[in-house]
C-alpha cells in the first residue's frame, strides 16, 4: 500500500511517499523562512501563496525520486487541520484534487497526530502505551497515548505554547526569525545561573504549563540592563535552562502519575538538544524509554502526515473527495476505529 502525504498546514510545504512495505521512499521539502524573514513571523496569506507555488513541483519531485506513478499511489492523506486555515486549503484543495482525478481515497489527517507518530518512522519504533510530550510553535501537551487513536490530554499551556515563547524572547532580544533555533544557538554558547528565572507552574500540583511569564521575566532583564553579546548568550542559556527544567518536572510528575514505561516527544522543540540530552537522562534514571523523531521530523515535513495517513487508512478512515479543513481541531475528538 502506497500513500502521498502532502503537509501545508504553516509554512513549510512537505510531500512524502510512504509504502507500507517499503516504508518511506520518498520526501520534499520546502520551506518558506526566506519569505516570512523580513516581517519577523509567517504571513499567512503569503504562505498560502507561496504553497500554490511549490506544492505540484514538489509531487512531481517526489514521484520522480521514488521512480513512481500516479496510477500506483493507493491512497491520498493530507494535513486536515489544526494550522492556518489558507495554508490547510491548498493542501486539501490539492489532496481532494488528485482523490477525484485518480478516484483514490482521501484521507485527512491531524498535524498533532503526525508529530506523535514522526518517531515509528525511527529503526527502533516505540511501542504503544507511551506518555507523549508534544512540543511545538503552537501546542504544549503531555498526552497519554493507550493505542493508535487514544489520546488522551493529561496537562497543556495555558498560554503561550514552548515554541511560541521560545519564538516571542528571541525576537526580545533582537534575533531573527525563525527565532526558536537561533535562541538555542545562542544558548549554546551561554553559561546558566547569572540571570533568576522562574519554572512556572512547579511548584503547585498539576500538568499544566505557562510560558508567557518566563518571556516576560526575560523582558525585565533586557530592559534594566544593557545587554553585551555574551550577556545576551548567558541570557538566553538561563532561557534555555528554565524551560528544559520546567518540561522535565512535569514529564517526571506524568511518568510517575501514569506509570507509562516510555516517552516519546514530538514537534519542533524536540530539535533542542539541551531537552534532548536532558530528557534522554530522565529516562535512564527513571528506567524508561526516550524516543525522539530525527531531526529533520522534529518540524513540520510531509513524511509523518505519509506516514500518520497510512496508519489512518489502515484503521479504515478515508473520504469521499472533499475539502475540509479546520483551523482548531482538538487531538481528543480522534478515535482508533471509524464507524
Ligand atoms: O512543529 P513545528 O515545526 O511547527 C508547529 O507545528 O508549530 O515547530 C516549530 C517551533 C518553532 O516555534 C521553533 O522556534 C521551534 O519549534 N524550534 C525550536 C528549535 N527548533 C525549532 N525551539 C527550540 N530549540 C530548537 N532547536
Ligand atoms: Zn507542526
Amino acid at each position: 500500500m502506497r500513500i502521498l502525504g502532502l503537509e501545508t498546514s504553516c509554512d513549510e510545504t512537505g510531500i512524502a511517499l510512504y509504502d507500507s512495505e517499503l516504508g518511506l521512499m520518498a520526501e520534499a521539502l520546502y520551506s518558506q523562512v526566506k519569505l516570512h524573514a523580513d516581517y519577523g513571523g509567517v504571513v499567512p496569506e503569503l504562505a498560502s501563496r507561496d504553497h500554490v507555488r511549490r506544492i505540484l513541483p514538489l509531487i512531481e519531485q517526489v514521484l520522480e525520486q521514488s521512480n513512481s506513478q500516479l496510477s500506483e499511489i493507493d491512497a491520498i492523506a493530507y494535513t486536515a487541520g489544526p494550522g492556518l486555515i489558507g495554508a490547510l486549503l491548498v493542501g486539501a484543495s490539492v489532496a481532494a484534487g488528485l482523490s477525484l482525478a485518480l478516484n483514490k481515497p482521501l484521507v485527512p489527517v491531524h498535524h498533532l497526530e503526525g508529530h506523535l507518530l514522526a518517531p515509528m518512522l525511527e529503526p527502533e519504533p516505540p511501542e504503544f502505551p507511551f506518555l507523549a510530550l508534544l512540543v511545538s510553535g503552537g501546542h504544549t501537551q503531555l498526552i497519554a497515548v493507550q493505542a493508535f487513536g487514544h489520546y488522551q490530554l493529561l496537562g497543556e499551556s495555558i498560554d503561550d505554547a514552548v515554541g511560541e515563547a521560545f519564538d516571542k524572547t528571541a525576537k526580545l532580544m533582537g534575533l531573527d526569525y525563525p527565532g526558536g533555533p537561533r535562541l538555542a544557538a545562542l544558548a549554546d554558547k551561554g553559561h546558566t545561573g547569572r540571570f533568576v528565572l522562574p519554572r512556572p507552574m512547579t511548584d503547585r500540583p498539576g500538568l499544566d504549563f505557562s510560558f508567557s511569564g518566563l518571556k516576560t521575566a526575560v523582558a525585565l532583564y533586557i530592559r534594566q540592563q544593557e545587554l553585551s553579546e555574551q550577556d545576551k548568550c548567558d541570557l538566553a542559556a538561563d532561557f534555555q535552562l528554565a524551560v528544559v527544567d520546567t518540561l522535565l518536572i512535569k514529564c517526571r510528575r506524568a511518568l510517575k502519575a501514569t506509570g507509562l514505561p516510555r516517552l516519546v516527544v514530538a514537534g519542533g522543540v524536540s530539535a533542542n538538544s539541551l531537552l534532548r540530552e536532558s530528557l534522554k537522562t530522565l529516562g535512564a534514571e527513571m528506567k524508561v524509554g526516550v524516543h525522539f523523531p530525527r531531526l529533520q521530523y522534529c518540524t513540520d515535513n510531509g513524511a509523518m502526515i505519509a506516514y500518520a495517513g497510512y496508519c489512518r487508512f489502515r484503521a479504515g478512515f478515508s473520504i469521499a473527495p472533499a475539502i475540509e479543513a479546520r483551523p482548531r481541531w482538538p487531538l481528543q475528538e480522534l478515535t482508533a476505529t471509524a464507524d
